[in-house]
């Protein structure tokens, strides 16, 4: 321990002392020992920035120099610039500030790379410093990591996950206390997992931000977040998550990337995920990867994808490999010019099962008209439920239907929806089959 503690301090900045910033900076006081242990000299924050600098933070600041102005922190006698601000603009200015001075950065920011990514991994190739980002991805799980080192040897062919924990904590409440979507986004709130303005989180941004990284560095290819297909929970009902668990599934916001043979498939929307799979049951606020690879065959990772300290654990393992130089100068694992531009598979051709939910009239010859409608584009039923009326004269269906490229789903739902029995309420998810499902 003590040729540790004698060794030359990693010097370390923060922008940015909010949630994750005093996180990462009290797990650093408190495991001081045994990171300088791990890390072989001691990591030491020597300076930070906030916007407000008489507000009181919960961790320890003895010997930090306080800035108000982030940029100040790229002219700093440090080694590494943390940047915990979040946001574009400023974000980026410091990031590429820091990085044009030698100096290495960590970042949790994932709107920043998956937006920005061009022009910021290219600085980081060109700089004598590195670029990090593991908090960035799913918080506190390694997810990063387990692409780029423990699964190097593979052909990664997907990876599926859960990675925003404020969807998972509404399609959860909904599951668990039948409310609707609105209720369960209160409680989200009122507990904490979900922000003011819930948009990013709820429309599926926050998730396909992080699916654009994950799929940059599975499959080789620059980050692609423009065309990353979202699609949020808002128009899932209560009785959705209801007919889904009848049905045997649970609904999950997935993130999916998988390689085709005629394109990649980046696609973020809520899905039926059979019971019997791990992820069905990744419940409350946590995260989970799958990664698919060739030799290994399919991996999970599940844990906590944000929160202070978790995020901060991620922030902290980067520190520590850079502390060791054990950093490549390639932040997506490979050489960024050598990253493919990459060819997205249009979404009419995507592939998936559906599940159908309609209201129709209570009437003779309703389901032989649905299911003619179906096999005329090639598309079978797999499953059926068929819900007594609640209300005079219409019914509930719940379909499961065979798997088949969306542009044919899409033309179903079109003519079901046109017969004169259906009703304008229904709803239309995708179902993702696992291999050992
Ligand atoms: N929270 C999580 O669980 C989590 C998980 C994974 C990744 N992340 C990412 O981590 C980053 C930070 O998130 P957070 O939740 O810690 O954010 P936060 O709680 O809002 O903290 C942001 C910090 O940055 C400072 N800041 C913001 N704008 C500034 C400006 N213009 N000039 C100077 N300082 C400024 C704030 O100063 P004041 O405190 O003085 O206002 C605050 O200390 C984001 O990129 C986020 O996406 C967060």
């Amino acid at each position: 321990m003590s040729a540790a503690q004698d060794k030359a301090p990693l010097k370390v900045a923060v922008a940015g002392l909010g949630t994750v910033g005093q996180g990462v900076v009290r797990v650093l006081a408190r495991n001081a020992e045994l990171i300088t242990r791990r890390a072989g000299r001691p990591i030491r924050v020597v300076a930070a920035s906030v916007r407000n600098r008489s507000r009181t933070r919960d961790c320890p600041l003895e010997g930090v120099e306080l800035h108000d102005d982030p940029l100040a922190l790229a002219g700093c006698d440090v080694d590494v610039v943390v940047e915990l601000m979040g946001g574009l603009e400023l974000a980026q200015s410091l990031v590429l500030a820091a990085l044009e001075n030698g100096k290495s950065v960590v970042t949790a920011n994932k709107a920043l790379l998956a937006e920005r990514g061009d022009v910021v991994f290219a600085a980081a190739e060109k700089s004598s410093g590195a670029l990090a980002f593991e908090a960035a991805v799913c918080g506190g799980i390694p997810v990063i990591k387990a692409l780029r080192e423990g699964l190097v040897a593979n052909r990664i062919d997907a990876v599926i996950g859960i990675c925003n924990g404020t969807s998972n904590f509404i399609l959860t409440e909904m599951a668990r206390k039948g409310v609707a979507f609105a209720d369960a986004l209160a409680d989200a709130q009122r507990l904490g997992y979900a922000e003011a303005d819930p948009t990013f989180d709820v429309e599926g941004i926050d998730a396909a931000h992080k699916l654009t990284l994950l799929a940059s560095i599975a499959f080789g290819v620059r980050p692609m977040f423009a065309s990353v297909y979202h699609e949020g929970l808002s128009r899932i009902q209560a009785r959705d998550v209801q007919l889904a668990q009848e049905l045997g599934y649970r609904i999950k916001p997935l993130a999916i990337a998988k390689r085709g043979a005629t394109g990649l498939e980046l696609r973020v929307h809520p899905t039926l995920v059979r019971n019997s799979h791990l992820l069905a049951s990744v419940d409350d606020s946590l995260n989970a990867v799958s990664i698919f690879g060739d030799a290994v065959g399919q991996t999970v990772y599940i844990g906590r994808g944000a929160g202070s300290e978790p995020t901060a654990s991620a922030v902290i393992a980067d520190l520590v490999d850079l502390a060791r130089g054990q950093i490549s100068g390639d932040p997506l694992g490979q050489p960024v010019g050598g990253l493919h531009a990459g060819t997205v598979l249009p979404l009419g051709e995507v592939r998936s099962a559906s599940y159908l939910r309609l209201r129709v009239d209570d009437a003779p010859g309703v389901l032989r008209s649905i299911t003619a409608i179906l096999a005329e584009l090639d598309i079978s039923v797999e499953a059926i439920l068929q819900k007594e009326p609640r209300e005079a004269g219409a019914a509930t269906l719940a379909i499961i239907t065979s798997v088949a490229p969306e542009a044919r789903h899409a033309k179903a739902l079109e003519q079901v929806l046109a017969l004169p029995f259906a009703h304008a309420d229904y709803t239309r998810l995708r179902v993702e089959h696992f291999d050992e499902d």
